[in-house]
């Protein structure tokens, strides 16, 4: 059974006060959201923060990692240094991949580093408008996937989730149709079973303009587990509103 999650990626909104008020209102909000996994990301300078008063009712996730254990980086914030404080990181973010150059190479040793200090990394991937105009959709996600997990065992690659966010779809109000969706999740999930043999299947989530209004959209598809969600996660009763609509479809 693939696990039904949500997960809010703040990126580089909200400072540590305003952190601590906004989870506040989601832990409360949280009291019944059992058979959902609920997890929060915000800037990793609140996360201890967090961390300190979230009980585990809901859980927390960073935004980014580095790879390298400790060492000369300035401003860089490295998965050992999460390990206890985030259960899960993004990695492989389309504005990290766009903005700091990050590479499939680059993600593959976020991955491969978050893993090795128990943290489950939430692996972001999505074609651009250019490579869907051009129908590169199919060829773009599985060697980003292949990419992402080289040299990645079975054993651990069980604590992967899947993020398919297409880029065009992300803070646009565009999002793909219910066709399109299906299809690229079942691309996925045929890379899995060419990479893992049939042995593990990730939960995938769809992210891109997700909220309160359209989320139905998306859980009438086949295979969608979840969502990532940008900037309705920054709205505490539109992130409500997409955990009970998640929850009340049983996904
Ligand atoms: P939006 O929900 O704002 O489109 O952002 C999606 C996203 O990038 C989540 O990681």
């Amino acid at each position: 059974m693939r696990k039904k999650m949500v997960v809010a990626n703040w990126k580089m909104n909200f400072n540590v006060p305003e952190s601590l008020v906004h989870f506040d209102k989601i832990a409360l909000l949280a009291e019944d959201y059992d058979g959902v996994d609920v997890v929060v990301c915000p800037t990793f300078l609140a996360l201890f923060g967090l961390w300190v008063r979230s009980k585990g009712r809901v859980k927390l996730g960073a935004q980014d990692c580095n790879s390298k254990d400790a060492g000369a980086l300035t401003g860089e914030v490295s998965a050992a240094m999460l390990e206890n404080v985030a259960e899960y990181v993004i990695v492989g973010h389309s504005e990290r991949r766009k903005f700091f150059h990050e590479t499939d190479a680059e993600v593959n040793r976020k991955v491969i580093a978050s893993l090795k200090h128990g943290l489950k990394p939430i692996i972001c991937i999505g074609e651009t408008l250019n490579d869907k105009q051009e129908q590169r959709t199919d060829q773009v996600i599985r060697s980003q996937l292949d990419g992402a997990l080289l040299a990645v065992q079975p054993d651990v690659v069980i604590n992967t989730t899947i993020a398919y966010e297409p880029v065009w779809a992300i803070g646009s109000g565009q999002t793909p149709t219910a066709t399109d969706l299906a299809k690229v999740i079942e691309i996925i999930h045929s890379q899995f079973d060419f990479m893992y043999g049939g042995d593990f299947q990730p939960s995938v989530l769809y992210g891109g303009s997700v909220d309160d209004n359209n989320v139905e959209n998306f859980l009438a598809v086949e295979g969608v587990d979840g969502f990532l969600v940008g900037g309705a996660s920054l709205n505490s009763k539109k992130f409500d509103t997409i955990i009970r609509k998640v929850k009340e479809s049983g996904v």
